[in-house]
């Protein structure tokens, strides 16, 4: 298989949702052009509406509209399958009176929530998750006061969950990264009229009303459009451009891996609103070098390590992931994933303590059957496989696509020849 063209990824997930959580607690009308309509955006765009906002389409755009106040006070909202929801939402309530149950489906149920908790509990929140530290949240919006506070991991809804509570907070609210992670939430509440600042490596946030912007447009999702960009550097003959994504240079880091293994790369910037955004060409360059991601660099291409992984199968040598930890916990063990599947297709890959360790190049072979564990990244990046082996293995759970890129089946179908 080979792919060629030009598409265009759904909207970016990351800041679909935070234009939508942040509306509950900003004033004004919005006119949000290409929103994701991944089941993952919805679930917040159901979750503003649950919780008494605004957020209605009309055609492709979403119309958000809110009078800077949630305005129901007891509400259990189902978060799905989307983490970035679950903990945006727990910093958004924790400051709001009432009392708010958050839940999801069995993935959710099972990820982290009490490292969001315990600095909101600092800030005053009341806010309880259960005994193993997962959902249910439940939080009874109190007062909250402003915190100093250095992330024990460098996660991007833990760091927003806390810059947002500070948005509700008393004092002055300081975030300290360990290593830098996505910033589409500091973006937006500057956007959005926050009193928010960057200074000698700390963000300081303080208490401030929030309006809305009238219109809103979200680029392309970098994150989706990775699959393809992947795909063509490891697809013999290809050659693929993804139009008006992302280009934000926190979210594209794989861009650099990919030139580093020595794929053809050209991205062209072509508007900065909201943030950075163009095309990104991918050309089948040939032999591929192995892929080499420090531990500090992870959060910055934390989403495409399931389809570096793949591609690191195709290099001479060995890859490295350095301390890949968090991968364990997102929507299912994404490390256990691709050591079982890819290996199912005769990848070599090794866990070295909190390293993966790829050795490549493998002619990939088919199998039976593979597990996408209901986990979209995984099952994306087994499709691209089945492409490098030539054959249509059956995926198991292959749905799980729609969580952020509905038309994914579509598009590869389309780029394919
Ligand atoms: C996201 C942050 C990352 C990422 C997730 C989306 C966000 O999670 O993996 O898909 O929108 O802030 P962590 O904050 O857990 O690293």
């Amino acid at each position: 298989m080979r792919l060629s063209g030009t598409f265009k990824p759904p909207g970016d997930k990351s800041i679909s949702h935070r234009v939508a959580l942040l509306s509950l607690l900003a004033k004004g009308e919005c006119v949000v052009s290409n929103y994701s309509t991944a089941q993952d955006c919805m679930t917040s765009v159901h979750a503003v509406n649950a919780l008494g906002g605004g957020a209605v389409f009309s055609g492709e755009d979403l119309n958000l509209s809110n009078n800077g106040r949630i305005l129901k006070d007891s509400v259990h909202v189902d978060c799905g399958n989307s983490g970035t929801t679950m903990r945006l939402l727990m910093g958004i309530l924790a400051g709001v009176s009432g009392r708010f149950i958050l839940w999801g489906d069995d993935s959710l149920m099972k990820r982290p929530m009490e490292r969001v908790a315990k600095p909101l509990r600092a800030m005053g929140a009341k806010i309880s998750c259960d005994p193993r530290g997962t959902p249910p949240v439940t939080i009874e919006g109190s007062e909250l006061r402003g915190i100093d506070y250095r992330l024990p991991v460098a996660s991007a809804q833990l760091k927003s969950a806390l810059l947002i509570a500070g948005v509700e907070a008393e004092g002055l609210t300081r975030i300290t990264e360990p290593v830098k992670s996505r910033d589409h939430t500091e973006y937006m509440l500057g956007m959005f009229g926050a009193n928010i600042c960057f200074e000698s490596g700390v963000w300081s946030v303080r208490k401030s009303a929030m309006e809305l912007p009238s219109v809103f447009s979200v680029p392309g999702d970098p994150s989706s459009a990775a699959f393809f960009l992947c795909g063509a550097a490891m697809l013999e003959g290809s050659e693929v451009t993804a139009e008006e994504i992302l280009l934000n240079p926190t979210r594209v880091r794989f861009l650099d891996k990919l030139k580093e293994m020595g794929a053809q790369i050209e991205v062209q910037i072509a508007g900065d609103s909201p943030e950075p955004w163009g095309s990104v060409r991918s050309v089948y360059a040939g032999k591929l070098s192995p892929c080499k991601v420090a531990s500090e660099e992870l959060p910055l291409l934390v989403d495409e390590v399931p389809i570096l992984a793949l591609l690191a199968t195709q290099a001479n040598g060995v890859s490295v992931f350095e301390e890949i930890g968090e991968l364990r916990i997102k929507e299912s063990d994404r490390v256990a994933a691709l050591v079982s599947e890819l290996g199912k297709l005769g990848a070599r890959l090794e866990i070295d303590g909190p390293n993966l360790l790829i050795y490549g190049p493998t002619k990939l072979r088919a199998t039976d059957e593979l597990e996408s564990f209901g986990d979209h990244r995984i099952a994306m990046t087994l499709a691209i496989a089945c492409g490098l082996i030539g054959e249509d293995v059956p995926i198991r759970d292959m749905s799980c696509v729609s969580i952020s890129y509905p038309d994914f089946f579509e598009t590869l179908k389309e780029l394919t020849l």
